[in-house]
């Protein structure tokens, strides 16, 4: 089948050829986001993919469907940029990844507090100037501390496990609690509220939906820990970036690691490196010594691109064979509001 790729990057090229060569479907690779603008990019196409930072809104999905688009394949987890409403409205056909390698995520979830806790950024600079000096390195034993883990799907339980190997007391919060899981690695399921208070590390990990949006807002910084240290690689809103900058400020959140960033889009995955960075709160967050942000790359390993590939290709292949879309995501399944 003709798939159109969209927001291709040299990786995701390299993957999907190597894929593809048990699926043969036509692949044609676009470099641009798929937003309204470049929609017209997928005239003749029955079928495009996408990636997180695409917006396939009302007019993206109307100039899709007018061009003949009847299969949406995003090559991610997330789904919060496709307005599922419209898909199903339009009779289009919404398919994603639901799991390729928690393990990816988990383990820069863990990179970015040990880098943060040891200072690793620093030290990589200091040292690379001669300069031996321990002075503002300190950091502290991650064995006995308390690490809350928000959302206890596959990469949240991922996580949790590596936590629980460093030694840590857990503290997991999810709508749907997994006693069996709990009693596995020793953890708690507590509300909200008693995860910010006791917790040394906090780590996202719900999907964004109206109802997480900006659960990490002034009221929920104000019930952490002073010091805390704050860890997102789940969705970029999922946190009022200003309210977290004030936090930062007064010294009440410790560090904060992000992967992802609520106004990422057009930004992370771009070389920006010539340019004038226009978004003010980013370039805030970036001035602080204990914020360490990654371009949302938790995801990237070998291991999960070679999985998103296949993924992706067999449920254009499912598609085009009129065969159940395993991995199909509809408007019903969207989960309602809820703290
Ligand atoms: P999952 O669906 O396995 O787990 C999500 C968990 O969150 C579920 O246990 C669910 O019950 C819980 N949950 C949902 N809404 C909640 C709420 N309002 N309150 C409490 N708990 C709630 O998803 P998975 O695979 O663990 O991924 C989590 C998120 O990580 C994805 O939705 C995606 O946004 C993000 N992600 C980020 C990546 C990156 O590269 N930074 C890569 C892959 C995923």
């Amino acid at each position: 089948m003709r798939l159109a790729v969209f927001d291709t990057h040299r990786y995701d090229r390299t993957a999907l050829e190597e894929a593809n060569v048990d699926f043969q479907h036509a692949l044609t690779f676009l470099e641009p986001r798929l937003v309204r603008q470049t929609a017209p990019l997928a005239e003749g196409f029955p079928a495009v993919c996408s990636f997180v930072n695409d917006r396939l809104d009302a007019g993206t999905l109307a100039t899709l469907r007018e061009g003949g688009v009847r299969l949406v394949v995003t090559r991610s987890a997330g789904y919060n940029h496709i307005d599922l409403v419209e898909a199903g409205r339009l009779g289009m056909r919404v398919a994603r990844v639901p799991e390729y390698s928690p393990h990816a995520v988990a383990e820069h979830a863990v990179t970015l507090v040990l880098s943060l806790n040891r200072h690793i950024p620093r030290a990589f600079l200091r040292v690379r100037d001669w300069n031996f000096s321990l002075d503002g390195l300190v950091g502290f034993d991650l064995a006995g501390k308390t690490v809350g883990v928000v959302g206890t799907g596959r990469i949240g339980r991922a996580t949790a496990r590596i936590f629980h190997g460093f030694g840590c007391r857990l503290l997991c919060h999810d709508m749907m609690p997994d006693d069996a899981f709990a009693r596995e690695v020793g953890a708690r399921y507590v509300p909200l509220d008693t995860l910010y208070a006791e917790s040394d590390v906090i780590s996202l990990h719900v999907p964004l939906t109206p109802g997480t949006r900006h659960m990490v807002d002034a009221r929920a910084l104000a019930r952490m820990k002073r010091g805390v240290m704050l860890v997102n690689t789940g969705r970029g809103a999922l946190i009022d970036s200003r309210a977290l900058i004030d936090a930062l400020k007064r010294g009440h959140v410790g560090a904060a690691g992000l992967d992802v960033y609520e106004e990422e889009e057009g930004i992370f995955f771009q070389d920006l490196s010539g340019q004038v960075l226009q978004d003010d709160v980013l370039a805030r967050l970036l001035t602080f010594p204990n914020v360490l942000v990654t371009s949302h790359q938790a995801f990237l390993t070998r291991e999960a691109l070679v999985s998103i590939a296949r993924t992706t290709l067999e449920s254009v292949r499912a598609f085009e064979r009129g065969e159940p879309l395993v991995h199909e995501v509809r408007a019903e399944q969207v989960l309602p509001p809820s703290r």
